[in-house]
């Protein structure tokens, strides 16, 4: 018999969406069922930018004549796209970051359980509850998480979020080594303001803790004076890695491609003393276990630095940011407990009923044909609300909401 990793044995069975999917792929086969609008999972309903579609089918063309092939490319990507992010992404708006320390990924999820392979097994980490549920299952299979007691793992270090503090996290009592922050939230919607990460970033320099920053939905903050950026904070470069992803801000969730960025600032240490730039570091992870993005989907997401890229994601993004509001509206005025909706796509939305989030999900899926994100399934602090996404038309949006408003009077 083969022997596996242990670490699997303590997760839960099904990931969350995985859990979604079966469940609404069995709804889809019962009878007399109303036709299924989705808003659980964060999906694009397409199509991706004009600008992008035409770019691909270009670089298709490369490939297809032997003067412009491309095989093998540069595992941290090409120049084009690392040389575009830097300038547009950072250093037109006064961030101090270069090509070498810009890494293309295929996605920000693959990022964000790779990032393991560099940290210390001995590394305690943090995260907000709720939180995006993939940064507790990546540590659990690296074999961080210590024992699952009460429904926590008690390696790892749980950062409560309540609606009464907009869903901000107080620092740790005890210290830890890696903490995730995702701003704009996934799933709460909420966006910390410059002092909140100030003071992640001071915490971070005086513990020597690593900042592991998802700003996957930056592009969603249009209220002025937020950060979309933690290295808009000073000494962030010392103490955080920024993920992101093209998925929500290109239409990329099916081409797959984001990045990170490694600063040349950030520094680790070996257990026997000798310290290494965790840039080199990830390189050295990178080229030996990524072969790069696709070339195709790299000139793709270049696409969306032109001036029609820009344009039309604008447009894209605005239309989610209504649906989202309507969203949120609706369920403020029916005085449930909502954040999001605003600078986010989600809208994060408590009950005041007292249900579960698992009775809401099923509840709202049965009697109006929606399928939501359980709060819970983000963790215990989730318990009583439920996630909506505003990646969908305005038709579907506001056939949605006619249907919970109907709901809303029966309850
Ligand atoms: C979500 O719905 O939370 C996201 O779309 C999932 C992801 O980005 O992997």
């Amino acid at each position: 018999m083969i022997k596996v990793n242990d670490n699997f044995q303590q997760l839960p069975a099904v990931y969350l969406f995985t859990k979604i999917s079966r469940r609404l792929a069995q709804y889809r086969e019962e009878k007399d069922v109303i036709p299924l609008i989705r808003m659980d999972i964060g999906d694009i309903p397409g199509p991706v930018p004009e600008s992008v579609a035409q770019a691909m089918h270009k670089a298709i063309d490369d490939l297809a004549s032997t003067e412009t092939f491309r095989g093998y490319g540069p595992e941290q990507g090409y120049a084009f796209l690392r040389d575009v992010i830097a300038k547009k992404d950072y250093q037109e708006r006064g961030i101090d970051i270069d090509t070498t320390e810009i890494f293309i990924s295929d996605g920000a999820k693959c990022d964000l359980g790779n990032l393991g392979d560099i940290l210390s097994k001995e590394c305690k980490i943090a995260v907000m509850d709720p939180s995006y549920p993939a940064y507790i299952d990546d540590n659990v299979i690296d074999g961080r998480e210590g024992k699952f007691e009460n429904g926590k793992y008690t390696g790892i270090t749980y950062l409560k979020c309540t609606f009464n503090k907009d869903f901000c996290p107080d620092l740790p009592q005890s210290p830890v080594d890696i903490i995730y922050i995702c701003s704009p939230n996934n799933p709460t919607g909420s966006v910390l303001p410059k002092a909140e990460l100030e003071k992640w970033v001071n915490y971070a320099r005086e513990n020597h803790s690593l900042i592991i920053f998802d700003s996957a939905y930056e592009a969603y903050i249009r209220t002025p004076g937020l950060p979309k950026s933690i290295y808009e904070i000073e000494g962030a470069k010392e103490v955080a890695i920024e993920i992101r992803s093209f998925s929500k801000t290109g239409g990329f969730t099916g081409i797959r491609c984001g990045y990170s960025v490694v600063p040349k600032e950030l520094k680790g240490v070996f257990s026997d003393g000798e310290k290494v730039l965790i840039n080199s570091l990830w390189s050295r992870r990178q080229t030996t276990k990524f072969n790069g993005a696709s070339y195709v989907s790299q000139r793709g997401a270049e696409a969306l630095y032109t001036e029609k890229g820009r344009t039309e994601i604008k447009e894209m993004i605005d239309k989610f940011l209504m649906n989202a509001s309507l969203l949120r509206k609706m369920f403020e005025k029916a005085g449930w407990k909502v954040t999001g909706g605003i600078d986010s796509p989600y809208v994060w939305a408590g009950n005041p009923y007292g249900m579960t989030s698992v009775d809401v999900f099923e509840t709202i899926l049965k009697e109006c044909g929606i399928s939501t994100t359980p709060g819970s399934g983000f963790g215990e602090e989730g318990e009583g609300y439920i996630r909506l996404s505003g990646f969908n038309t305005l038709d579907n949006t506001q056939k949605a909401i006619s249907r919970i408003e109907e709901w809303l009077k029966r309850v």
